[in-house]
């Protein structure tokens, strides 16, 4: 039976002296591991008689305890000497700026679609929608184009294979107008909505993009007339563009759902080669630009849309959301609106956060 004491002594010894954790783990194993020396006493136990037992477990037992003790305590030696290097060699320089990360931004036609909910909130008029992948009826039949009705043929759009279950094929919507119909139908009246969304026709080049977008307002109510068109126009635009300095003049126009029909200018002055809004157009240097369609809605289409027109009446307009944010933010080609060019956007778009709108918390949007 080896001395415990002797064996006792040169371990304490040895992981006194032991330099690194890794030699403090060799040691460890040595003594203590499954094969270890100590661990291999502790097994003699198992074969001795009850009374060598009592006598010499003990002894044993004491050499593991006092073993294992001093490892763990040269351990802990070892981690705070390691921590304590750490913290020295470790600087947190806290003026350093943090590494830039990419931001989006909000488009300006999301953020002009946001601006006119905004306005026409304030007016009390609700956003409506309605779909993209639209009814033959809705889109045309509805708004007093029958078929082979000759504005229709302005209206080239997509067409699909599937039969519309009102007649017709399925298309994609080549206006906002449908969403009247479907409101006065869904809702009855009396009614004041605005329908902003995308919209299609089959039409390519500097200033025509395949897919646009509009915005569409109706008002339905008894004893309305085109006085509450002028003003509703007249103030929305002035909010819209930020100045008092609107002058509109309103056409003779031709529109299938709308009778009167009025298409409506604004007055501009050539500024520094561009067109600035303000002032009547027939001034000198100045000229009037087309910016929307409008009229009071047929009685056709009221009665198309379930309502007695004798006994409701409205007006509605329409009018190209990228061509309101090209005015208003000057930008010149509309293509350069749907390349996804992100220098573009950095240029052009809006941020999220500096420019909160009430209508982002308001509404819903097509
Ligand atoms: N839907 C017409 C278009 O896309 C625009 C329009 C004109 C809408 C007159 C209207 C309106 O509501 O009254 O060309």
């Amino acid at each position: 039976m080896p001395d415990t004491a002797v064996i006792e002594q040169e371990a304490l010894a040895r992981i006194r002296a032991s330099e690194d954790a890794a030699a403090l783990e060799a040691l460890r194993v040595e003594y203590l591991g499954k094969q270890g020396s100590i661990s291999a006493l502790m097994k003699t136990l198992g074969a001795m008689t009850p009374e060598e037992r009592q006598q010499k477990a003990p002894a044993i037992q004491q050499l593991r305890g006092s073993v294992a003790d001093a490892i763990a305590a040269r351990k802990a030696a070892f981690d705070s000497a390691a921590l304590e290097e750490r913290l020295a060699s470790e600087t947190l320089d806290l003026t350093l700026p943090a590494p830039a990360t990419a931001r989006g931004s909000v488009h300006p036609v999301s953020q002009v679609m946001d601006e006119l909910s905004e306005i026409f909130a304030d007016l009390g008029f609700a956003v409506a929608t309605g779909p993209e992948i639209e009814d033959d009826w809705y889109n045309f039949t509805a708004l007093n184009m029958p078929e082979s009705h000759p504005a229709r043929a302005m209206h080239d759009t997509f067409y699909f294979p599937d039969p519309a279950p009102k007649g017709g094929r399925m298309l994609l919507r080549t206006h906002t107008s449908p969403v009247q119909v479907r409101t006065m139908l869904a809702d009855g009246a009396p009614l004041r909505i605005i329908a902003p969304g995308r919209v299609y026709r089959s039409d390519s080049d500097a200033t025509h993009t395949p897919m646009f977008h509009q915005i569409e307002g109706l008002v339905i109510d008894r004893d309305i007339h085109l006085g509450h068109l002028k003003w509703t126009l007249e103030t929305f635009l002035k909010a819209f563009f930020e100045t008092e300095d609107i002058v509109l003049r309103l056409r003779p126009s031709y529109f299938p759902f709308t009778e009167p029909s009025v298409e409506v200018d604004v007055g501009f002055e050539i500024v520094d080669g561009k067109r600035v809004l303000g002032g009547s157009g027939d001034a000198p240097g100045h000229g009037w630009m087309e910016l929307l369609g409008s009229g009071m809605v047929n009685r056709r289409v009221i009665e198309m849309s379930g309502l007695d027109p004798d006994e409701w009446q409205g007006f509605a307009f329409g009018v190209g959301v990228d061509r309101l944010a090209m005015l208003k933010y000057g930008m010149d080609d509309l293509r350069a609106f749907f390349d996804g060019d992100v220098r573009w956007l950095q240029h052009y778009g809006f941020s999220a956060f500096d420019q909160p709108t009430l209508s982002a918390g308001v509404g819903a949007r097509a």
